[in-house]
């Protein structure tokens, strides 16, 4: 995060607040979210998006307290399933302001949705656009939709988080046909109102180039929608993806940087086609949360393999952070509660789960006097690791706290083994 300085005593603070501080009140592993730079990552995304809408995409952290910041912020909320509805409804975001994604939303959730009044809804199948035309025909309503298009695109990401290609679950295939089929079929029966076009070629891109392919496609199948039913769509969304910078080796694009491309791509593309350019929208996630936590834990134990690396175990792991173990994420990790100028050292953090795939961060030099108390901080860990994280082992889910002007407040608390305890029967 942006705050994050060293105090006098060698230890990490963030927004004037000290780590060691933060362990002493809240315990460890805790996710410390700045609440200033979050803040300013929603402005910066607006500022460089005036005119078009910032969907936060939930998925990456949601809670009620991050809704009331990005909304705030004058961001939107791109919701997923009926879980993340209901917490973005419960925290007051404008129904209005959400849109609703996902490739199997059941019919109660879509019913729940046109209930709400959410501003749209993403339809990603045929079934989809079947069961969404029931419910609307019996409430007597028009829910705005957008169709999820599957443009085709090899996006440079790890093959889990890619979503454009076209052997996959999301979406509608535009070479297949399937695409405009369903925008003639919502556009023919009427019930529904078709209000554009959406891709969202995968996540962690850095190369702009497969967000530009992307619009081009979709914007092909714009004109062509228009040519067969005289109709031009008014809205575009070009999905997220933003990457971030995890380790120092990544090198991501400013918002000002993407507002720049894709408005210049689609504003040729449109203009060579022939149409009037459409109201843009993106979802980042990761861009607005990922940079703005850091997990704090407390180490354990360190293990000297003579010659081969030390292992410094954490008190969490991979039920706070599955990225690493799932995606083969890199991550950085650095001693945090005091300085030392002990010599660097090659190290393992890990976590306490009991299988070896447990790594938090994989390689990373630590000072060789790294010993049990010290508290080790894990930066850039905002996005997909709270709202992945699991209770294997029976591992209590850390909370979460928000940090502003030197004061934290806890936004998620931890989960109580009286938590883990109160689902089982009998
Ligand atoms: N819009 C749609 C339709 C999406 O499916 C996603 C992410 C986003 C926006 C936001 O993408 P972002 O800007 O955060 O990259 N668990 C994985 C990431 C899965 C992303 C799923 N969809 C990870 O930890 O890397």
């Amino acid at each position: 995060p942006r705050s994050v300085t060293r105090g006098a005593d060698g230890a990490v603070a963030v927004a004037g607040l000290s780590v060691r501080d933060i362990a002493a009140e809240f315990g460890t592993p805790v996710y410390v979210l700045d609440e200033a730079d979050l803040r300013s990552r929603c402005r910066d995304f607006r500022a460089a998006f005036p005119t078009e809408d910032v969907y936060y995409a939930g998925k990456a952290f949601l809670c009620r307290a991050v809704v009331r910041m990005i909304a705030e912020e004058g961001l939107h909320l791109d919701v997923c399933t009926g879980g993340e509805l209901a917490t973005a409804l419960s925290a007051g975001m404008p129904p209005e302001r959400i849109g609703f994604h996902g490739n199997n939303k059941s019919v109660a959730e879509l019913g729940r949705a046109l209930d709400a009044g959410v501003g749209r809804i993403i339809v990603d199948s045929f079934t989809e656009i079947d069961r969404l035309t029931a419910l609307a025909r019996e409430r007597g309503v028009r829910p705005r939709v957008l169709v999820r298009v599957t443009v085709g695109v090899e996006a440079h990401t790890h093959e889990f988080i890619a979503t454009a290609h076209e052997d996959q679950k999301f979406g509608f295939s535009l070479a297949g046909g399937a695409a405009a089929n369903a925008a003639f079929k919502i556009l023919d029966e009427g019930v529904l109102e078709l209000r554009g076009l959406h891709s969202h070629i995968g996540s962690q891109i850095f190369d702009a180039s497969g967000f530009e392919v992307s619009a081009r496609r979709v914007l092909a199948l714009q004109s062509q929608i228009r040519d067969a039913r005289g109709v031009e769509l008014p809205e575009l969304d070009l999905g997220g993806g933003f990457g971030i910078a995890y380790t120092t080796q990544d090198d991501p694009a400013t918002p000002q940087d993407l507002a720049k491309r894709l408005r210049k791509i689609v504003d040729s593309e449109c203009a060579a086609e022939n149409l009037a350019v459409p109201h843009l929208s993106i979802e980042p996630g990761r861009a607005i949360v990922g940079p703005s936590v850091f997990t704090l834990y407390e180490v354990g134990t360190v293990k000297d393999l003579d010659g081969i690396r030390t292992y410094v175990s954490v008190d969490g792991g991979m039920s706070d952070n599955i990225r690493t173990a799932l995606y083969d994420a890199s991550y950085s990790a650095t001693l945090a509660s005091r300085a030392s100028d002990a010599q660097p050292l090659l190290a393992r953090v890990v976590g306490k789960h009991c299988e070896s795939g447990d790594i938090v961060v994989k390689d990373e030099f630590l000072p060789a006097d790294v010993q049990p108390g010290d508290l080790v901080a894990v930066p850039g860990t905002g996005a997909y690791c709270r709202s992945m994280a699991s209770n294997y082992n029976h591992v209590p889910r850390p909370p979460v706290i928000a940090v502003r002007d030197g004061q934290a407040r806890l936004i998620v608390r931890r989960e109580t083994e009286e938590d883990l305890l109160a689902l089982d029967v009998g």
